[in-house]
């Protein structure tokens, strides 16, 4: 049995796990601070002490907003009818605990990418423990995708546009280079299913515009704050329209 760690979200102001943590969620803003936590050297360390505590005491690491946010997707896709066997991918798995929950549910036709070599090989180690063999997983640069990844009928994002947000380089080249990389590697009426904790449904609908569709928004618990209220993350299910 693997131990996991559930990582929820507070209400207003949140981070994610530790003190060091990656992807931090406060109140939205217009911009966000480019940070070293968009950087690939960040996701290395990272992964590789989650990669040594899982060696050491069999804990899987952060699972990212909640378990929580993997069945309310998975829930989604169920009730759609995804096919068991769609080609489906998890854009920056980390730790690959979404692909085990896949898998779980049934879903054969699973690939995991990651830029992070560490992340990779934890997620290796934790297929391995759950005995599934069948499920592919690449290091990947998702900026930067290879030729063969293509023909999904399904990509799931859970915080890793929120990551890639925070990059210290060129911000809007690297969303255009990821509305690229999506349609690369999407099937041409694939859906994708995006959990961020950093962008509004507006601002994830206005970036995802050209070639996007919206098709549901998930829902995801509320918040009050100072008289306002709102979702602490957000859930949104697009159809490539192009
Ligand atoms: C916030 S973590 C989320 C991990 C995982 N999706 C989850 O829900 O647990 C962000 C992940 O995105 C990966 N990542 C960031 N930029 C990436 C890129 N350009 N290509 C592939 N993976 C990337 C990081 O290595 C990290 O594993």
């Amino acid at each position: 049995m693997l131990m996991r760690r559930d990582v929820m979200m507070e209400p207003s102001v949140s981070t994610h796990g530790a003190e060091d943590s990656p992807v931090k969620c406060t109140e939205l803003e217009d911009d966000f601070v480019p940070s070293k936590l968009g950087t690939k050297e960040y996701w290395d360390d990272a992964y590789k002490r989650e990669l040594q505590t899982y060696k050491d005491i069999g804990d899987v690491g952060e699972i990212w907003f909640g378990e929580e946010s993997m069945d309310r997707v998975i829930r989604w896709m169920e009730a759609q009818n995804i096919a068991e066997n769609a080609a489906i991918l998890d854009i920056g798995t980390g730790n690959g605990m979404f692909l085990v929950e896949l898998a779980k549910h049934g879903f054969s036709n699973l690939t995991g990418i990651d830029y992070s070599i560490a992340a990779v090989e934890l997620t290796i180690n934790i297929l391995e423990e759950e005995g599934l063999k069948n499920v592919q997983i690449k290091v990947e640069d998702f900026l930067n995708p290879s030729t063969e990844l293509k023909g999904f009928d399904v990509c799931i994002d859970k915080g890793t546009f929120d990551a890639i947000s925070l990059s210290p380089e060129d911000r809007e080249q690297a969303k255009t280079r990821y509305l690229n990389s999506l349609r690369t590697v999407m099937q041409p009426d694939g859906f994708f299913i995006i959990t961020s904790c950093n962008w509004t449904k507006e601002q994830l609908l206005q970036i995802f515009k050209p070639g996007f569709g919206l098709v549901r928004e998930l829902p995801t618990p509320r918040f009050q704050f100072g008289g306002v209220t709102g979702n602490s993350v957000t859930a949104l299910v697009f159809k490539r329209v192009d």
